[in-house]
């Protein structure tokens, strides 16, 4: 087995003295699709913010793509390639949809990737000059992460890109995620959409209360009887 570019081991953290995430220990090899599933409070996005680095966190261990970063800045981590689409997608809504693509490129990457981005998402193209904020839930989604991929990244993190939208919407984004996956992109997705995160994904942890209840092949998860009652409500 190839070794991960992503391996986070027995992360704690805390907001004040209130611990939000205990002993978490996971791992991401280079083109895998993780999804981190739970309730609404489990600590996905916790997790998901310790890894960028914008969440204060202590680890045993915290390496990347060979490197320790448990030390490493969000804006060191952004410039090795963990990029974070973070939850509720925090676009700049008073500008462009092109202005908001480039910005994807202030820290990493570069606007060559413009075209590619736009071919994978038509609507950004129709609405390029069009405030972000007048897209609906479903295009912002779309921008963000067209933003995100912008940077060329290395390791894409996803925190509850389904938030908000339609059912309709919600497999749409998924797909495009599951494309993603195919031409090669390392990704974690923090979705409380159990089912369609893991019909998607290769592997799942499952978070409850800041801890890791289970880990598995997602579709071994899918179909995990204790996992399905408890977690998935199926
Ligand atoms: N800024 C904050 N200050 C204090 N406590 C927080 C803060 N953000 C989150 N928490 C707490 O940390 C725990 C984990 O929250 P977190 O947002 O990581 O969960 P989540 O799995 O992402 O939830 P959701 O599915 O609603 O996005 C919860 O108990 C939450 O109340
Ligand atoms: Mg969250």
């Amino acid at each position: 087995m190839t070794a991960p570019i992503l391996e986070v081991q027995g992360l704690d953290s805390r907001y004040g003295r209130v611990p939000a995430l205990s002993d978490v220990s996971l791992e991401v090899r280079p083109g895998e699709l993780v999804a981190i599933v739970g309730a609404n409070g489990a600590g996905k996005t916790t997790l998901m913010r310790s890894i960028s680095g914008v969440q204060p966190a202590s680890t045993r261990a915290l390496r990347f793509d060979g490197q320790d970063i448990a030390r490493a800045s969000a804006r060191k981590r952004v410039r090795m390639g963990i990029v974070q689409v973070p939850e509720g997608r925090q676009l700049f809504p008073a500008l462009s949809v092109e202005d908001n693509l480039l910005l994807g490129t202030f820290a990493r990457g570069t606007r060559e990737k413009l075209d590619e981005i736009c071919a994978m998402f038509p609507i950004l193209v129709q609405k390029r000059n069009d405030p972000a904020g007048t897209l609906s839930g479903g295009q912002q989604q779309m921008l963000a992460l067209g933003r995100a991929l912008m940077t060329q990244p290395k390791l894409l993190l996803l925190d509850e890109p389904s938030m908000g939208l339609a059912p309709r919407l919600v497999a749409e984004v998924f797909q495009h995620v599951a494309t993603l996956k195919a031409r090669g992109t390392t990704i974690v997705l923090a979705d409380q959409n159990a089912r369609a995160a893991l019909a998607i994904a290769d592997r799942g942890y499952v978070m409850e209360t800041g801890r890791i209840m289970f880990s598995g092949p997602a579709g071994e998860l899918l179909h995990d009887e204790k996992v399905r009652q408890a977690y998935l409500g199926m």
